[in-house]
């Protein structure tokens, strides 16, 4: 099934290299976003498929989405592979095709990207059942100097070649304004501090949609 893609060659590249070389720290912080999950799970821009490997077996079925047309395909291929039934979809989730609700909802490395996440967030709310849950995994603004080179990157060229990703949101801010309650949150960093780039931090969090919603 297509929906609204993109086709950034030098960033599909790029991830794809990347994903390929994901340090053990790196799958361990892909595993916790996941454990426990159980049910019928939602995941936005699933890149080539890096989370697949670790959805636990109470998963019923993964919907994926990827909107990169190089990444899709083997995003598509990992999906083969998965320990759960998974079904890709190559769109945005601001396309998405309308669905039955869900579960859970598992954001990773993503809602840096998304043109408008409050918006995506509030969507996200949406597509989950009463008491579902958001997992994530996502690049923070960070204070200090570090803050300042994230949001230098963010005016300049970083986007341009990390398909969108802007590292200094607050995205944790927008996850509660839309509706949701965080549960648990800690951060990582997923490179030393020192090392002058700005997306080592992320944040590792569950939130509920909050009752009423
Ligand atoms: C940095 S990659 C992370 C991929 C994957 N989530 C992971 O953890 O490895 C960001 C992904 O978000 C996807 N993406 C960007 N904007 C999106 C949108 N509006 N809807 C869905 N996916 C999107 C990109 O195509 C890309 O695959």
């Amino acid at each position: 099934m297509v929906g609204e893609t993109f086709d950034n060659p030098f960033f599909a590249r790029l991830w794809t290299v990347l994903s390929a070389h994901e340090s053990r720290a790196m799958r361990e912080l892909r595993r916790a976003n996941l454990l426990d999950l159980s049910g019928r799970v939602l995941e936005v821009g699933a890149g080539t498929g890096s989370n697949f490997a670790f959805y636990p077996e109470s998963v019923t079925e993964v919907v994926a989405l990827e909107p990169e047309t190089r990444l899709a395909p083997l995003a598509t291929a990992a999906a083969a592979a998965a320990p759960v039934p998974v079904t890709l979809i190559e769109s945005t989730i601001e396309a998405m095709p309308a669905t039955e609700p869900f579960d859970a909802v598992v954001c990773s490395l993503v809602l840096c990207s998304v043109a408008d996440p409050d918006a995506v967030l509030r969507q996200l709310n949406a597509v989950l059942k009463p008491g579902g849950q958001l997992r994530y995994f996502e690049h923070i603004a960070v204070p200090g100097w570090r803050g300042g080179l994230q949001r230098l990157a963010d005016a300049t060229i970083w986007p341009r070649f990390t398909g969108n990703c802007h590292t200094h949101r607050e995205t944790e801010r927008s996850i509660a304004g839309a509706g949701f309650v965080i549960d648990t949150a800690r951060r990582e960093a997923m490179l030393p501090t020192w090392v002058p780039l700005p997306a080592q931090e992320v944040a590792l969090g569950r939130a509920s949609k909050s009752v009423g919603e």
